[in-house]
């Protein structure tokens, strides 16, 4: 079904793709935009819901407010960080580009969609958001495939981006998605580059059979 070179390209894509957060103000072309979303909705969903919605933020008013809620939140959960150590760390992390970024989405869940029985979903109510996360991870690899930066900002009271961008409150804001250019795309996780957290080896995570094993 594919070639070697296809599947390859596949790979490269997948361990390629970094979160984020520092943006060039050049804007992104209409086009490559169409083609990330168009990936999105290509996404897997529960009873293929398609519970997602796409808002599109160019405003720098809008971006601003938006920045204000990612920024009092970061503020917000330093407290969990008793150890001055870990908390100035933290601190000093960056956790969002919202401001730098050209074009900022946020992807939201409509639990509604579908009505009371959507296939499948019965079960386990969360495979709305499963399914939306699944249209963000394709964002994500579509945006490193046509070179584009792209960091996903999950700091905020799902409130406070509700009332900025107007959001009826059974709808779910998901993610706050930048996407821009950037000058840094780095080789490994931020995250790990900064010593917050290393990868862990795929073997101790791997069991055969049944849980430990
Ligand atoms: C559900 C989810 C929420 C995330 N929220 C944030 C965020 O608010 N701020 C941030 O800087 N990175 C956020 N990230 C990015 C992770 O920090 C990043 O994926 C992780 O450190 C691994 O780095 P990599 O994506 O470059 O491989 C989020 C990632 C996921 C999957």
């Amino acid at each position: 079904m594919f070639s070697n070179e296809e599947r390859e390209a596949i790979y490269k894509v997948i361990s390629t793709r970094r979160d984020i957060r520092s943006f060039l103000p050049d804007p992104v072309p209409k086009d490559a935009v169409d083609r990330v979303l168009e990936a999105a909705h290509n996404a897997p969903s529960v009873g293929f819901m398609q519970p997602w919605n796409f808002i599109l933020v160019e405003s720098d008013e809008i971006k601003e407010q938006l920045a204000w809620a990612a920024e009092k939140e970061r503020r917000a959960l330093a407290i969990h960080y008793e150890d001055d150590d870990r908390s100035t760390k933290f601190l000093n992390l960056k956790v969002e580009g919202i401001k730098e970024a050209p074009l900022t989405i946020c992807v939201t869940c409509d639990p509604s969609r579908g009505g009371s029985h959507v296939l499948g979903r019965n079960s386990i109510p969360e495979t709305d958001i499963m399914s939306t996360a699944c249209a963000i991870q394709n964002m994500w690899l579509a945006s490193c495939a046509e070179g584009l930066a792209m960091g996903w900002v999950s700091f905020y009271k799902k409130s406070d981006v509700q009332d900025i961008l107007e959001i009826p409150l059974h709808i779910d804001p998901v993610a706050l998605i930048s996407i821009g250019y950037t000058d840094t795309y780095p080789k490994a996780p931020i995250l790990e580059t900064a010593k917050w957290e290393k990868r862990q080896s795929l073997k101790k995570l791997r069991y055969n059979n049944k849980w430990g094993e």
